[in-house]
């Protein structure tokens, strides 16, 4: 077995068990935001001075970064579980962890420190659970290489092997995927290279890096699909709010759509940054009726309310352009989908076979057992809604260990005529600590059984 393969998920067996469901309402707030608080650690870590951040996501992912970061050396408090107070190393600040890095289920910390560490001083190898020594690292790894990094992978696969010591050159680098992990780790270890980095996106992806790394007052410049980052002599320590996750608040926002009462779900300070709310764009053109309240900025990243109310959702083809837009949204829109009057074909997501889970795959077969009609290809589904009323049986599906599958099932609940049991479950924790509270919350009737972290 390779090192690592049994890391986070040994003795986790848990299950959330949906009841039917039929309304849900209040006001609530989603913690905050997995990319922004995974970037906040990092970079607050290489800055000069102290940094503070606020409303930090207290995941077992986003604390692999910061556990990662203290076993370089790098002093940090937490105050209370959603704030950390890092005192900065300096860009050159960091010493050798003396241990693997294990980054749990985290791609996005898997890639972004590959990035970073590929131009340390020190060598050191990245290992993460059953699920993330799947996970494709050569679109990280190679990119890397060409700036005279020494990143070695598995076959393409972790554990990722960084050897430190190299001077790096800047690159001209064309992304044949448009991931904004891939970006992120560039971004970062151009932060250590000589002459500038151009980085280009075959499509708009997640630009938090850039806005954070320009907070800390370096200077990167974005044209078009194209972005461009002179090294910098240090970073400038920040006060980092961190918005609602605009992943989690999707959950709540298709739950929303089914179910809401009379006045809405209102999900409170969510962030709003374009390059993450495509699903707000496809839920609409489904007919969906979501209203942004009291739109505002918090530091470099738009946030805002969102009041969701119970809409007759109709089928579509969603835009390819669409997908980056919208990359973790996918579960929870296939559910939508299956409460949508007509089909809704989606396709151009092949990465989705990639992420935490295959998740084509992993909603393909829930669907199966719940009786929704639907057909898988190779880059998305088809799925044919029943429109108002119940649209999945009861049954027991399994989430394949990946949190958003979990959750999205949950939110089908909304629309069943008997019970769901998701197994696998515990992982919900690694992106969404008190979903099951929160979503009870609300009105569904959801409860959990099983060893291991609560979600
Ligand atoms: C993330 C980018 C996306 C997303 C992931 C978080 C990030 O991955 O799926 O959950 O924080 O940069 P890709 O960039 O690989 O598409």
């Amino acid at each position: 077995m390779r090192p690592g393969a049994e890391s986070s998920i040994a003795g986790r067996q848990r299950t959330i068990h949906a009841q039917p469901a039929s309304r849900v309402a209040g006001s609530i707030a989603v913690p905050g935001d997995k990319s922004i608080s995974h970037r906040a650690i990092l970079l607050s870590a290489l800055a000069t001075g102290t940094s503070e951040v606020r409303g930090f996501l207290a995941s077992e992912d986003c604390l692999a970064s910061l556990a990662a970061m203290r076993a370089m050396g790098v002093q940090i408090e937490r105050p209370a579980p959603t704030e950390v107070r890092v005192r900065g190393a300096g860009l050159h600040g960091l010493g050798a962890p003396g241990h693997d890095l294990d980054m749990g289920n985290a791609g996005t910390a898997m890639r972004l420190f590959t990035g970073l560490l590929s131009a340390q001083k020190f060598d050191s190898r990245l290992i993460g659970d059953q699920s993330l020594m799947r996970r494709p690292m050569e679109r990280v790894a190679k990119p890397l290489r060409e700036m005279g990094a020494d990143v070695r992978t598995h076959e393409g696969t972790p554990p990722v092997d960084v050897r430190g010591g190299r001077r790096l050159h800047g690159i001209d680098y064309r992304m044949s995927v448009a991931s904004a992990q891939v970006k992120s780790a560039i971004l970062l270890s151009a932060l250590y290279a000589e002459g500038a980095t151009t980085v280009t996106s075959p499509a708009p992806c997640r630009d938090h890096s850039e806005r954070m790394l320009e907070s800390a007052g370096v200077q990167v410049i974005t044209q078009g699909l194209t972005t461009r980052i002179e090294p910098p002599g240090r970073l400038e320590s920040q006060s980092i709010a961190v918005p609602g996750d605009f992943s989690s608040a999707a959950f709540f926002l298709v739950a929303g759509l089914l179910g809401a009462a009379e006045e809405g779900l209102v999900l409170e300070n969510v962030g709003l940054n374009p390059t993450r709310t495509g699903l707000l764009d496809i839920l609409r053109s489904m007919g969906g009726r979501i209203q942004v309240e009291n739109p505002r900025m918090s530091g470099a990243e738009p946030v805002g309310d969102l009041r969701v109310h119970r809409s007759r959702l109709h089928g579509i083809a969603v835009s390819k352009s669409l997908v980056p837009l919208a990359i973790d949204e996918f579960p929870v829109l296939f559910v939508a989908a299956a409460c949508a009057e007509g089909e809704t074909v989606i396709a151009g997501a092949e990465e989705l076979r990639v992420k935490e889970s295959d998740r084509i795959a992993a909603m393909g077969a829930g669907f199966t057992v719940l009786g929704v009609a639907h057909s898988v290809t190779p880059d998305g589904m088809r799925i044919q809604g029943r429109g108002e009323g119940p649209v999945c049986g009861a049954g027991e599906v399994d989430s394949c260990g990946d949190h958003r599958i979990a959750m999205a099932f949950a939110v089908a609940s909304l629309r069943a005529s008997g019970p769901i049991a998701i197994r696998d479950t515990a992982n919900v924790a690694t992106s969404f600590p008190g979903f099951v509270e929160l979503a009870r919350s609300t009105g569904l009737a959801l409860s959990e059984s099983g060893s291991g972290d609560a979600c």
